[in-house]
């Protein structure tokens, strides 16, 4: 919670409820504005039209949604997939591998997150073999030195937290076993396959990236010759389907609930699979916001998503703060009443406290028709 000493205004004015996402007036929808995400003051007001009734939208802010499945030409190092989005704290990028990296990457300019967004094979790092398959989370700590070995093609969303670091979110009064259990975390092995790939012949290419720039470290040996390693820093794999969601059956939590990664000035958070809220007074979409200090990022990776329409797996929306957003039309008349008792949708949500910008990849595959799909059909 901020320790802001934010103007202490409390007000209400016509029809409203009482508490925020119940019991709302008649016909009415609610939006809300609000400091610092969900974590500030904040304000409920309900409108007599859905907010994202726009006939028309101008200029360079708008709504956008990217089909990162167009980005299909395949490059064997990371540092060649195409940047999505970014600022100066956070990089997006989607990359498509064919096979196996024939080279090591290293990230010398931060913390990498790599999401398995289809594919499975092993990662081999300074720390030993993991395995990966589609729903992974692969944390690499800046300065691992790592390399995918592919069963096959292989997509993955790549974030990375400039300068910085991925840590976990407090849990709070739910406590630390709360959505995923740090259990879960899985860490690489020294087992005989590693071995096996230390042993291997030849000359292996170290490709760095500082200050997005590539430099190529060669070595006559592979240099994931560790034969042991100790401490409390590591890679770490977590799968989407470990997670366990926080839900109110009388409330709709905010998106903020389902953080799964913190850096400094973006989150990371999961939609994972959970039931609707069932109190009759409750709404169970999500509710209209603005969310003003913050741009918002989704990658729909599996699943029905349930709050937008024509959104397939592969695509990204990117809703930069400046405009309200909310359900879809579809979405929109399931707000009190869901005809499925459950959402089936896995997302990841990148939520950046600094404006971001679109890069080449992202542009190169815009639905530019997006800005007009909250027009009810
Ligand atoms: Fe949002």
């Amino acid at each position: 919670m901020s320790k802001r000493n934010w103007l202490p205004v409390r007000g209400a004015q016509g029809e409203h409820s009482r508490q925020a996402h119940a019991d709302l007036p008649e016909g009415a929808y609610e939006r809300e504005m609000s400091k610092e995400g969900f974590f500030g003051p904040a304000a409920f007001l309900y409108h007599r039209r859905p907010p994202t009734g726009w006939e028309s939208f101008e200029g360079p802010l708008r709504p956008r949604a990217f089909d990162l499945n167009g980005l299909n030409q395949a490059s064997a190092s990371p540092w060649d997939a195409p940047v999505v989005l970014s600022n100066a704290h956070v990089q997006i990028r989607f990359w498509a591998l064919a096979a196996s990296m024939p080279a090591l990457a290293r990230n010398a300019d931060g913390d990498q997150l790599l999401f398995v967004h289809s594919g499975r094979g092993d990662l081999f790092c300074d720390f030993g073999r993991i395995a990966y398959e589609a729903g992974d989370y692969l944390y690499l700590p800046r300065g691992t030195m790592w390399r995918l070995r592919c069963d096959g093609p292989a997509r993955v969303l790549m974030i990375q937290a400039t300068g910085s670091h991925f840590t976990l979110p407090d849990k709070g009064l739910m406590g630390p076993h709360a959505i995923f259990d740090p259990a879960m975390l899985d860490t690489p092995v020294m087992d005989a396959e590693f071995r096996a790939h230390q042993a291997e012949d030849g000359r292996v290419a170290v490709e760095i990236k500082k200050r997005d720039q590539v430099s190529v470290a060669t070595y006559p040996y592979n240099p994931l010759d560790a034969v042991g390693w100790h401490g409390e820093l590591a890679p770490a794999r977590l799968n989407v389907r470990h997670i366990r969601p926080v839900m109110s059956a009388r409330y709709h939590v905010p998106p903020s609930v389902h953080t799964t990664f913190l850096s400094d000035r973006f989150v990371v958070c999961t939609f994972a699979p959970r039931p609707f809220e069932s109190d009759p007074g409750a709404i169970n979409i999500p509710f209209f916001h603005n969310n003003d200090d913050y741009d918002e990022v989704l990658f729909y990776h599996a699943g029905d998503f349930f709050s937008r329409d024509n959104i397939e797996a592969g695509m990204m929306t990117f809703h930069p703060s400046g405009f309200t957003h909310g359900p879809h039309p579809k979405a929109l008349k399931n707000m009190l009443v869901q005809t499925k008792p459950a959402t089936d949708e896995y997302a990841v949500m990148i939520d950046a406290r600094d404006p971001l910008d679109v890069g080449q990849g992202a542009s190169s595959v815009e639905n530019t028709a997006y800005v007009d799909s909250w027009k009810a059909s």
